[in-house]
């Protein structure tokens, strides 16, 4: 069967991993998907760039519609960010009939309601596995593994950047500012790290949570969001000597009154998990009336971390586009066409 074909809309550092990625890995991602998966467009405003990182036999151009006007794309793989051009691009990408795929948790929590609506009415795919916490398959989580369960809450660390930067002024005594810095260089930071230092970024992920835990649609207006610009180094000192940490945690959980939605900095005493995870680690605790308490621990941010959310997404969807049905349920691993040649 013919590769599935995709077209990158940005290759920066997250595109960058997933074209990496994707051609390391090309052999077994195949295998489990039932059908090869291609990037063969790309659009980036700097194509010289973009070519330095496909090299040749991608089409690169700087113009994203060009990639969506491509009959022989299926998946367009959004990785701009941002609400601006970005929703634009997605809208015309579904009214195209293109599965999208994004990263770009900032569009899905403010106009997520909009895209997944024209999708639907479309019969595409908006798969956003990037989009919250990075490499750690939580969306998967909740909509699949824990399926059967009532969610009763969600707590976790869900911005890279926020918990770098609390651990290393913690133990290395640096100053916020060189913190930060070391977080955009490590690639970590929002291009506009004031969403990561304001709590915006881990609020629109926890509003992506509640939706699909909760079954509500994505309300981020209704969510409180505090960062951790007010805290001073020796918060975090004092903190320390009474056996507390403090971490930027994502709440949402069922209250009386329906569901409450909140980002803050909290004290978690320090032998507790989530006090221990550090630097751009994430981890999210999910809370089910059947199966108890889970956790979910991995890089929340960074190149090949997201690929990696990127590219399960891809494989997602041409399973559904295989010719066997068999690759249609992951769950048959043991598919021959799914066995590697490796010997024990
Ligand atoms: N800026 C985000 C973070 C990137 O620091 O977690 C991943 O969403």
């Amino acid at each position: 069967m013919k590769p599935i074909q995709v077209g990158l809309l940005g290759i920066g550092t997250v595109g960058s991993g997933t074209f990496q990625v994707l051609r390391r890995n090309q052999e077994e991602i195949k295998r489990r998907a039932g059908r090869g998966i291609e990037i063969t467009m790309v659009a980036d405003l700097d194509t010289a760039r973009a070519k330095a990182v496909v090299g040749e036999g991608v089409q690169v151009v700087a113009d994203a519609r060009a990639v969506i006007a491509n009959p022989e794309i299926d998946i367009v793989v959004e990785l701009i960010g941002g609400y601006g051009i970005a929703r634009q691009l997605v809208l015309e990408a579904i009214a195209a009939g293109k599965h999208v795929v994004t990263a770009n948790k900032a569009l899905l929590a403010v106009h997520g309601t909009e895209i997944f609506a024209a999708a639907h009415a479309k019969g595409v795919m908006v798969a956003f596995e990037a989009a919250v916490a990075g490499g750690i398959p939580i969306i998967k989580a909740l909509r699949e593994g824990l399926t059967a369960n009532s969610i009763q809450w969600i707590a976790g660390i869900i911005n890279g950047t926020t918990n770098f930067i609390l651990s290393e002024m913690r133990d290395k005594g640096l100053d916020f500012a060189t913190v930060l810095k070391e977080a955009q260089r490590l690639g970590y930071a929002e291009a506009d790290p004031t969403f990561d230092i304001e709590g915006v970024d881990a609020a629109h992920k926890v509003t992506l949570m509640s939706a699909i835990a909760f079954g509500i649609p994505v309300q981020f207006d209704r969510a409180h969001v505090e960062g951790i610009t007010k805290l001073a180094a020796q918060d975090i000192k004092y903190a320390e000597q009474l056996g507390y940490r403090i971490k930027l945690l994502g709440v949402t959980r069922r209250v009386a009154q329906g569901v409450e939605l909140r980002v803050h900095p909290a004290l978690v005493p320090s032998k507790r998990l989530l006090a221990n995870v550090e630097g751009a680690m994430n981890a999210v605790v999910v809370h089910g009336d059947a199966v108890g308490t889970t956790l979910y621990y991995g890089k929340g941010a960074g190149s090949e971390p997201t690929a990696s959310a990127v590219i399960a997404d891809l494989v997602d969807i041409a399973r559904l586009h295989t010719a066997d049905a068999a690759h249609r349920v992951p769950h048959l691993a043991f598919h021959p066409d799914a066995m590697s040649d490796l010997k024990i």
